[in-house]
């Protein structure tokens, strides 16, 4: 029998300085750290021994690690305690990071020591996902992060002076743009002067009954907001790879690639999704228990899927894999071309650029009300 290799896994770790108002990733205050740490360690013991039975039973393993991504909550507040924990979790069960993996660890301005980067260092971390959102002082107490701007500062000068290789999170669309006038083009100045390889700016997305609902800027605005950015940063060479997702040449994340190209990535701890491609099967762990979810999906459901993901990434893809109605899909391509929404395009075979990006949710629908998906 072929036994597959699953070589991306995401380990989730749920615990933050503070809760943002806006957020809805699982994660808590530790109230005990020392009792709350030592129960999500034996957490990920327990879940390891289900995820590899899961995976046997669907003829898989983990393979040599090709991306970790050790995402959260605020892994960076794991410190030292956790890259000792993490070295020999990892040790103890034979997983191998692979020659050239990408080890990326999340860390918030305001929530790291020297100490603790060094140790997760040690482990092999190669990439590092810095949470900023903003370098307006005043918004960022708008949108109610922990971290201030001389945080932001130092966590910049910090990853840029040691010439590490490191990715911003910036948010737009925030509560209040317009009435204070939020100059997204002036903050990521001061964030290249720092040379980030690799950029997300995603738009906030709100909870029901979020504080600041009615203080939000308008579609117009973060319409604007968005393709503003996004022609600012490719004019400065990065390249807008993704919707929410702008990089230098070949320095994409390649875990992320992973969701966007429908390939298999195994998941742990609390909330963390996981995706077996061949099983057509995603798992999701649950919250308050070291168990998961399963969801088996239908190959109409897959496929959906996998033209969503694929026009996520601006790489060419043969949408004619989906449909028998080449002269339908030929004329809606032509459309979307005039319409100015495509990056590339050699007949069916296509990428979206900017604008398209913007409205990919109505361009599913298109491809959908005309029965091409
Ligand atoms: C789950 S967070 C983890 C990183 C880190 N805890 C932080 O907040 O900086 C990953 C990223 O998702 C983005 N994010 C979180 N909540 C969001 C929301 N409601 N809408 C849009 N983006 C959000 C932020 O940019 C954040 O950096
Ligand atoms: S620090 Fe990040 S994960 Fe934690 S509450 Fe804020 S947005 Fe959510």
């Amino acid at each position: 029998m072929n036994i597959r290799e699953i070589r991306s896994i995401y380990i989730h770790f749920p615990f933050c300085r503070h809760l943002c108002n806006y957020c809805d990733f699982y994660k808590n205050i530790p109230k005990n750290k020392e009792k709350e740490y030592e129960a999500y360690e034996a957490s990920l013991v327990k879940g390891f021994a289900l995820l590899t039975d899961l995976l046997k039973e669907n003829d898989s393993t983990l393979g040599a690690l090709n991306t970790l991504y050790l995402g959260g909550g605020t892994p960076s507040l794991w410190g030292e305690r956790g890259a000792a924990f993490l070295k020999n979790f990892l040790l103890d069960r034979n997983i191998i990071l692979g020659p050239s993996c990408e080890f990326t660890f999340e860390v918030n301005p305001g929530g790291w020591t020297e100490e603790g980067l060094l140790a997760w260092r040690d482990i092999g971390v190669n990439r590092y996902s810095l949470g900023i959102q903003s370098l307006n002082p005043h918004f960022l107490k708008l949108i109610d992060r922990v971290h201030n701007i001389e945080d932001v500062h130092e966590t910049l000068n910090y990853f840029s002076s040691k010439k590490l290789s490191f990715s911003v999170d910036f948010m737009l669309g925030l509560p209040f743009s317009k009435k204070f006038k939020r100059d997204i083009i002036s903050e990521l100045e001061e964030i290249l002067v720092h040379d980030p390889e690799h950029i997300s700016l995603y738009i906030l997305t709100t909870k029901a009954g979020y504080i600041h609902k009615d203080h939000l800027p308008d579609d117009e605005y973060i319409e604007g907001e968005y393709l503003r950015v996004s022609n600012f940063l490719i004019k400065r060479g990065y390249d807008h790879y993704e919707v929410s997702n702008f990089s230098k040449k070949g320095k994409e994340s390649n875990h992320n690639l992973q969701y966007w190209k429908s390939e298999s990535v195994a998941a742990l701890g609390p909330s963390a999704t996981g995706f077996l491609k061949e099983a057509q099967t995603r798992f999701k762990w649950k919250m308050t228990q070291v168990d998961f979810v399963l969801e088996k999906l239908t190959a109409e459901e897959m496929k959906l899927e996998e033209v969503y993901m694929a026009l996520r990434i601006n790489r060419p893809f043969d949408l004619s894999m989906f449909t028998d109605n080449l002269l339908e899909l030929e004329k809606v391509l032509d459309l979307w071309q005039e319409r100015k929404l495509l990056n590339t395009r050699a007949g069916s075979t296509i990428s979206l650029n900017s604008n398209g990006f913007l409205i990919l949710d109505s361009l599913m629908d298109d491809l959908f009300k005309h029965e091409l998906v």
